[in-house]
């Protein structure tokens, strides 16, 4: 078996971008495949798409602003 490199990116107040995955394991034990050379996953719970992000997170941000 050959040794694969995975590289997790973190973004401020965003997602995990994940390069060179073979599937990314959710908190519940389910799989996903990875489909993409990047995959932007979810780190706060508000996607719809879990566990992938869909810029939910922005809204957040939005919010606390004034
Ligand atoms: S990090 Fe983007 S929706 Fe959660």
């Amino acid at each position: 078996m050959s040794k694969r490199r995975v590289v997790v990116t973190e973004c401020p107040g965003g997602p995990l971008l994940v390069r060179g995955a073979d599937e990314v394991v959710g908190v519940d034990g389910t799989a996903a495949p990875v489909e993409r050379a990047v995959v932007a996953v979810c780190r706060c719970g508000r996607s719809d798409r879990l566990p992938w992000c869909d810029d939910s997170h922005r809204d957040r941000r939005r919010k606390r602003s004034p």
